[in-house]
């Protein structure tokens, strides 16, 4: 039981990981809890050192601090006053501090700080008001605001446990004679494959040998059990010293498999939907929505559906999507990008565009999450799990995705021809070969790493289509390094940041054989003779940029729109190896989760 736990907690380490604990419930109906401030590998070793008594229920949690400080008391399972009563939680409730009150004044002490503990005592509370199990459950969930995962052990049901959903991921795995919860999929695959995926507002008993799942009125619901098509290994590291190594080294392989998937005798297939394709052709204007490297992506797509559909778009964070009296109609399409489908400011983004009538389609990676299932249209990236901090391969496939959609709507308002759509078919077809040919050059990235990894900043340019390559590049750098990274628009430098520029600074810039070379290659100039150190990826057999450049990565020669697919490979390689020189823990960057479900 232990070690499944702690397994499972291993494999969502990368959702957070400031502290981490775990509940488990003995043969005579007692809770045991051990907390650990650090790692799960801190966990593990105070376990073993324990030695706890074998267990027939238990419950873990790995932390990223939302309320309250990162101590040994505000780490999870919390329990309530009489320790009968043991909750993990995902996400936040919002009016913690008045039920906080309302529970002091009914005489409860509380031993944290954070807001997960209320729900602990809340339930308490309630199970000696109704004395059943769900009318207590019921009552309590309905009291919480705020977004909220649970997975809950009570000493007076010592085969159950109760999990909570809303709007926050929860997944039930049914087991031969076990059952398992868990807030994503990797944590349950080496058991089984077969998975409900729990809907907001849901709660689910389960028991060693079955499920059942109400609503928050206390209503059963029948649910559907889904075969998933991930395997273990597919969330394991393999023979790669890190996630993020093994993701990158994957990006030939996810996009081959969406070529396969998306491309049937030379014709792109996204909008096979017919109406998701009358959607898109009456729309007038899309508005992209994402944070961090999906946004990128985003900024990416703007470009190609600008060039090959021809409709005008705008990209903006979701964060700030909130803020803004955004003017829009009818015609106006939300494109929603995510790889975890589960990022709260993308979601709270969607919400909004529905709010307004607006119709939504989304870009995601995890199948049925809450951004797929929200949104009217979907398309998946197919990357399989993404389990490194650092976004890489999902990054790639989400440009890919963008690229067929421009393609394919281009060619169907009769801006693409059949020849140009011929070309660009057969120019993506040899992407996974042109990925691999960078990767051959992982050496010479390594070389460039150990150059450079003391700096203790970079500049990353890029101009056009890889204006977006030189913020991801940076944003890489910075996330898994803490090494100040900033990325600009290549011809922005002279308008101030040039002033920054002396022999110090290393400077990345991302030149590949564009329309915009020449204009590219007079910035890096600019650079070269105020003494920065130019790191330059070009296209293969650049004598030009070599001359005025302290090191070259060459990428595979490829039309203008595909580059920002190739380009920033070198960088994500340069990002991971500078990281790991510098004793960074590259999967687990310090101070960030892998998915940010808080606002
Ligand atoms: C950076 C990174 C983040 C995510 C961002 C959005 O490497 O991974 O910036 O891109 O948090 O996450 P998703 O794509 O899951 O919505």
């Amino acid at each position: 039981m232990e070690s499944t736990i702690v397994v499972g907690l291993e494999r969502l380490e990368y959702r957070g990981y400031d502290s981490a604990g775990i509940a488990l419930m003995d043969d005579e109906n007692k809770i045991f809890t051990v907390r650990k401030v650090g790692r799960i590998a801190d966990l593990k070793k105070t376990l073993e050192e324990r030695q706890l008594p074998p267990a027939r229920a238990g419950i873990g949690h790995t932390r990223w601090a939302t309320h309250g400080k990162v101590t040994e008391n505000n780490a999870h399972p919390q329990v309530d006053s009489s320790g009968k009563i043991a909750i993990v939680h995902n996400g936040i409730i919002e009016n913690y501090l008045e039920l906080r009150k309302e529970l002091e004044e009914k005489g409860h002490r509380f031993d944290s700080e954070t807001d997960t503990e209320v729900i602990a005592h809340l339930l308490e509370e309630y199970l000696k008001e109704e004395g059943d199990y769900l009318r207590a459950i019921v009552k309590t969930v309905n009291r919480l605001e705020g977004t909220f995962a649970l997975a809950i052990l009570n000493s007076d049901y010592p085969d159950m446990i109760v999990g909570v959903r809303k709007d926050s991921p929860l997944i039930v795995g049914v087991g031969e004679g076990e059952m398992l919860l868990a807030s994503d999929i990797p944590a349950i695959l080496t058991h089984t494959k077969r998975v409900v995926i729990l809907d907001n507002e849901e709660i689910v008993f389960l028991t060693p040998d079955g499920f059942t799942v109400y609503d928050f009125q206390g209503n059963k619901k029948t649910k559907e059990i889904k075969e998933i098509e991930w395997d273990a290994q597919d969330a394991d590291k393999g023979p790669y010293p890190h996630f993020m190594l093994k993701e990158i080294y994957e990006q030939p392989k996810v996009i081959e498999y969406n070529i396969q998937k998306y491309i049937r005798d030379g014709e792109p297939l996204l909008l096979k939907d017919l109406n998701l394709r009358k959607i898109l052709l009456n729309k007038n204007r899309f508005i992209i929505q994402a944070a961090g490297t999906s946004l990128h992506a985003g900024l990416v797509g703007r470009y190609l559906i600008e060039r090959f559909a021809k409709v005008p778009v705008e990209v903006v964070y979701s964060s700030e999507f909130h803020h803004r009296e955004t003017i829009i109609d009818d015609r106006t399409l939300i494109i929603s990008i995510s790889q975890s489908g589960e990022t709260m400011d993308t979601l709270e983004g969607l919400r909004l565009a529905k709010n307004k009538g607006l119709e939504v389609l989304s870009i995601v990676n995890v199948v049925d999450s809450s951004i797929a299932r929200e949104s009217d249209y979907v398309i998946y990236i197919n990357a399989g799990p993404e389990i490194g901090v650092a976004s890489t391969k999902a990054y790639t496939a989400q440009i890919f995705i963008l690229l067929l959609l421009a393609l394919e709507l281009g060619h169907l308002k009769g801006f693409v021809d059949n020849d140009e759509l011929k070309h660009y078919i057969e120019e993506i077809r040899q992407l996974p070969y042109k990925l691999n040919a960078i990767l051959y050059r992982d050496a010479h990235i390594q070389h460039i790493a150990e150059k450079y990894h003391k700096s203790n900043h970079f500049m990353f340019l890029g101009r056009g289509i890889n204006y977006p390559t030189a913020l991801e590049g940076a944003l890489k750098l910075k996330e898994i390094s803490y090494i100040h990274a900033t990325g600009y628009a290549a011809g922005e430098m002279k308008h101030g940041p040039l002033a920054l520029i002396d022999s110090s600074w290393p400077v990345v810039i991302v030149n590949p054989k564009t329309s915009v070379y020449e204009k590219t290659f007079s910035n890096a100039n600019e650079v070269y003779t105020r003494g920065g150190k130019l790191i330059s990826v070009v296209t293969e057999g650049d004598e030009k940029m070599k001359d005025i450049s302290e090191s070259i990565i060459e990428i595979p020669q490829t039309d203008e729109y595909l580059t920002p697919i190739l380009s920033i490979v070198p960088l994500q390689l340069l990002a991971y190896h500078i990281a790991n020189m510098r004793g960074c823990d590259v999967d687990k960057p310090r101070n960030i989760a892998k998915v940010i479900t808080v606002l």
